[in-house]
């Protein structure tokens, strides 16, 4: 059976992760095998799968209470990973998506502290079962930088309407997974410039699927 790559982007609301990800769709769409690719958001991805995205980024009134948030995170992740990435790595196909389980560990385990991020990850192994990124690219940006380029991109939803200390502890849930699996994880220094990065990210992309 053909194996595929499974690459994720991660990292704290308005570290340059979409950014990125378009710049190297834009690369990827220059190469002659660009058919082997796919791009997928998280959560969405799926038709039922943007409709609970709605659910989850949208409802600032009557907002999911926070088990209803992790719960939804891992129905919409369970949708996408059998339906598009499962069969999409069995046809050898590169997955690329932005944010993966590492958000869930970090934004509903260490920032909203619904449980333990053992406990989340196991969880997240009974809706996706073995699946796991190969190479996963944090982008590490200090919440107070973030702020500052949040406040240029309005309107925000309601993770991005979370205060400083919300978004510092969703940094420590990244650096407790980097620190978990270093080999996994791909640290970029989200201060660099979009075009710094840009080049970072494709010399990595190219030693992963060349
Ligand atoms: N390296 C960078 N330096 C400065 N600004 C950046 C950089 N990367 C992205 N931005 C800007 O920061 C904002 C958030 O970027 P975005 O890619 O949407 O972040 P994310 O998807 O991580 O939330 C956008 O206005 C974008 O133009
Ligand atoms: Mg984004």
């Amino acid at each position: 059976m053909k194996k595929g790559i499974f690459i994720t982007f991660e990292g704290g609301e308005a570290c340059g992760k979409s950014t990125q990800v378009k710049l190297l769709k834009e690369y990827i769409e220059s190469l002659p095998n660009k058919d082997d690719f796919i791009f997928v958001r998280e959560p969405g991805g799926t038709k039922i799968g943007e409709e609970i995205r709605n659910l989850l980024l949208n409802y600032k009134e009557d907002a999911p209470l926070p088990m209803t948030e992790l719960l939804l995170f891992c129905a919409t992740r369970h949708q996408i990973s059998e339906n598009v990435i499962k069969p999409a790595l069995k046809e050898g196909k590169i997955v690329i998506a932005d944010r993966f389980y590492d958000s869930t560990v970090a934004y509903q385990g260490f920032a909203r502290e619904i449980m333990s991020a053992n406990e989340i990850l196991n969880l997240t192994k009974l809706a996706i079962g073995d699946l796991k990124p190969d190479k996963t690219f944090y982008f590490k940006l200090s919440p107070h930088e973030a702020f500052k380029r949040k406040a240029n991109c309005p309107p925000l939803d309601r993770m991005e309407l979370e205060g400083m200390e919300f978004h510092q502890r969703v940094a420590q849930g990244y650096d407790y997974m980097a620190n978990l699996e270093p080999e996994r994880f791909c640290i970029v220094d989200a201060s660099k410039s979009i075009e710094e990065i840009a080049e970072e990210i494709k010399h990595e992309f190219n030693t992963l699927v060349m």
